[in-house]
């Protein structure tokens, strides 16, 4: 291998929908393949057979937010057990669409779920385990909204949330980042793909690479 550290490492990719996160994680990904290491992709929630169908009710099924938090948190237990860990135990790196953070803007700022109830699931799931780098694709909601309408996908329940839903996720995301600046690097994702894509690549081999 051509990077400088064998440890394996957790990334993580963070924002609100529209974002632009995607095409983002694709390219990263290719990068680290690029330099001889073995690399896992997935999401949450999903990444496993039984987070995938979570995934199914979590984005279409409605539900009380404390049973939205639990079912995000079981998802994630069950990635963290048959997938994350085994991974880097076994020397893989592993590359996430999102993870905890987003269960923090999402239930937490989003819905308004009570922060010690968020935080003892956290502490529950994964009390001592967070991800290496998180990189945080932010970006005024209405500039997101547009690029989404204009995918033409059919919004899941989350997509369809108003404006102000996304006020408190992204409000809720910068403040997590300010908690745990050497973690979370925040990504402004209201530019061009190319100059985003060389962003998150410059970081990655400050990170990891050189
Ligand atoms: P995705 O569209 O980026 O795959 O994410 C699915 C949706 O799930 C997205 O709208 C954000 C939401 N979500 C939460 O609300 N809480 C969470 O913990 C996670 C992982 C995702």
């Amino acid at each position: 291998m051509k990077h400088g550290s064998s440890k394996a490492r957790f990334i993580t990719f963070e924002g609100i929908d529209g974002a632009g996160k995607s095409s983002q994680i694709d390219a990263a990904v290719a990068l680290l393949r690029a330099h001889g290491i073995v690399v896992e992709q997935t999401r949450e929630p999903g990444g496993t057979p039984l987070g995938e169908r979570l995934r199914e009710l979590l984005l279409h099924e409605s539900m009380d937010r404390e049973t939205e938090a639990m079912l995000m948190f079981a998802a994630r237990r069950e990635h963290l057990a048959a997938r994350i860990l085994p991974a880097l135990a076994a020397g893989r790196w592993v590359v996430s669409d999102r993870f905890t953070d987003a269960t923090y803007a999402y239930q937490v700022g989003g819905r308004g779920l009570d922060e010690a109830r968020f935080a003892a699931l956290e502490q529950w799931v994964h009390a001592d385990f967070q991800p290496d780098l998180t990189l945080l694709f932010d970006l005024p909601p209405r500039v997101a909204a547009s690029r989404l309408a204009g995918s033409g996908a059919a919004p899941d329940r989350f997509e369809r949330e108003q404006h102000d839903f996304f006020e408190r996720v992204r409000a809720a995301y910068l403040l997590r980042a300010q908690r745990h600046p050497e973690r979370i690097r925040v990504i402004d994702a209201h530019r061009s793909p190319e100059e985003v894509r060389a962003e998150v690549e410059t970081i990655i081999k400050a990170r990891f690479l050189s």
